[in-house]
């Protein structure tokens, strides 16, 4: 299932690119070498750093790091 329709983005690459440090759902959408188009996924894509944040403290303080 594609989280960005736009652009093509499925949930494990949402995944995989917060895993390499995207911060926010620009940097999701550039880590995999695309930019928002109608930005109907930014939601979800935040959403999902959230709850990685959540679900991984060690990856929360990486973020706050990065930020
Ligand atoms: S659904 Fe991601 S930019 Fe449109």
């Amino acid at each position: 299932m594609y989280v960005c329709n736009c652009n093509g983005v499925r949930q494990r690459e949402v995944d995989s690119a917060i895993a390499a440090g995207a911060v926010n759902p620009r940097q999701v959408l550039a880590h995999h070498g695309h930019e928002p188009c109608c930005g109907q996924c930014m939601p979800e894509i935040a959403a999902c750093i959230i709850g990685a944040r959540r679900a991984n403290p060690r990856t929360e303080e990486a973020l706050v790091a990065a930020e």
